[in-house]
């Protein structure tokens, strides 16, 4: 099956940091942190904001959102990608896997999300490379997530 871009932009850029995590030496481990990279707790807030107006917005995804109590969903968002980034929290949620389990969620709307989540760092002016890092961390879910 033929991925499309963004999906492929995602797996790469995991290969790639993962390839790059056995090189690591003492100058790339000053880099900043992710979450600060991201904007800390009001960046972090801000992105997740701005990704659940779009999907509200957006006529591939929005019915699959129709039923779900979007508070919590954006508290389990933030709290995960806040974890996911090194932030200074724990996710304490359900595993990706048993959240979107049952669903039958595709590559096409898998995609349409990861779209949706880098529009949104680039409204909130996110530097590309933190937008990358982040993708990168998220690419491991894409096989709990997607229906195969
Ligand atoms: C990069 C891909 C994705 C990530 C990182 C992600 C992450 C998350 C997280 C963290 C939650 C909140 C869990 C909680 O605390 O309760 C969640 C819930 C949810 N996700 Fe995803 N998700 C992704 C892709 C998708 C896709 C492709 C869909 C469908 C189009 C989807 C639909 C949902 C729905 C409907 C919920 C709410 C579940 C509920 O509360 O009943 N997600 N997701």
């Amino acid at each position: 099956m033929t991925l499309s871009r963004n999906l492929t932009r995602l797996l790469a850029l995991g290969t790639l940091l993962l390839a790059g995590c056995g090189t690591l030496n003492s100058a790339s481990e000053s880099k900043p942190n992710l979450y600060q990279q991201l904007g800390g707790e009001s960046g972090v807030e801000a992105i997740v904001y701005d990704m659940i107006v779009r999907i509200a917005d957006d006529e591939r995804v929005v019915e699959r959102f129709h039923n779900v109590d979007i508070a919590r969903f954006q508290q389990g968002l933030e709290t995960y990608i806040c974890s996911v980034s090194n932030g200074p929290c724990e996710y304490t949620g359900e595993s990706m896997q048993v959240v979107h389990a049952g669903h039958n969620y595709t590559d096409t709307e898998f995609n349409t999300i990861v779209e949706l989540l880098i529009e949104a760092m680039e409204a909130q002016e996110v530097p590309v490379a933190a937008q990358n890092r982040l993708l990168a961390q998220l690419a491991p879910d894409y096989s709990d997530i997607v229906y195969q």
